[in-house]
């Protein structure tokens, strides 16, 4: 556990208005910023929304992230926004979204490039791994995402670590309300830490941030982020809503107070 919480934000495809973005951001920031020795908070807006919010964010403690990138600098690659155009204003990029993954066909390979492009472009990155439903019922969760960590790892060394944070979000806990079991996040950010360890070396993963995802909220992130090896949490749909946000944010500060 580091000796801060990291709380991202991730809006999703949300709000769809530019005014909407810029109230939820004011509504979170009185918060986000109360504790920033005991709360790291990072918001990742959709791409059209990040020019307006990082000029809300200037000066504050709270970082700005985009919530995918490419791994080209620049060229013909229609849609595509590179690392090296976020990196003036963000501090921050997810990859590897179950969502990516699931409806734009993502691979392993797609994340360990997106991955290594962001990191090279000086950007810190939360790389998100889980397993389908199917894969935990079969008791696969072990198997498929080490998989996942090693593949997108693949390109990163010891000297990434700082900026490098593995978010672990089952994807049956996404979205659903049915966040994971505690005892089932422990063990699995246990066994991620364990496979960063032998990637990169076991001093380097030390400095590596693991972050439980899925279906948090108020009334249960406490239960996460007093977890030992827990670092924080990927909050998705309850940091739409600005009081549960906050209370999220005063809770995770109210743990780590007593650390
Ligand atoms: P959720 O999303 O909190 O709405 O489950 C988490 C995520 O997808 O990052």
């Amino acid at each position: 556990m580091s000796p801060k919480a990291l709380l991202a934000a991730n809006w999703k495809m949300n709000p769809v208005n530019a005014g909407d973005a810029l109230d939820l951001v004011k509504g979170v920031l009185p918060a986000s910023t109360a504790k920033p020795e005991l709360v790291e908070v990072a918001i990742f807006p959709p791409f059209p929304w990040l020019l307006g919010i990082a000029e809300v964010l200037e000066g504050t403690t709270v970082k700005l992230g985009a919530q995918d990138c490419f791994w080209e600098i620049s060229g013909a690659y229609t849609g595509e926004v590179s690392p090296a155009m976020l990196k003036g204003w963000c501090q921050w990029v997810i990859t590897g979204h179950s969502e990516r993954r699931a409806y734009l066909g993502e691979t392993d390979d797609m994340v360990a490039r997106k991955t290594a492009a962001a990191l090279a472009n000086d950007l810190s990155v939360i790389m998100c791994v889980g397993e389908l439903d199917e894969h935990y019922d079969a008791g696969r969760t072990a198997e498929v995402v080490t998989g996942q960590v090693r593949a997108g790892l693949a390109n990163c060394s010891a000297d990434d670590s700082a900026r490098l944070v593995i978010a672990y979000e089952p994807v049956w806990a996404i979205g659903s309300g049915k966040s994971a079991d505690p005892e089932h996040a422990y063990k699995t950010m246990r066994m991620i830490r364990k496979t960063v360890g032998e990637l990169i070396g076991a001093g380097a993963a030390r400095k590596v941030r693991v972050l439980y995802g899925g279906s948090v909220n108020a009334s249960n992130v406490e239960a996460y982020v007093e977890l030992p090896l827990c670092d924080g949490c990927l909050v998705g749909g309850a940091s739409l809503n600005a009081e549960e946000f906050t209370k999220i944010v005063e809770v995770t500060a109210a743990v780590y107070a007593h650390l």
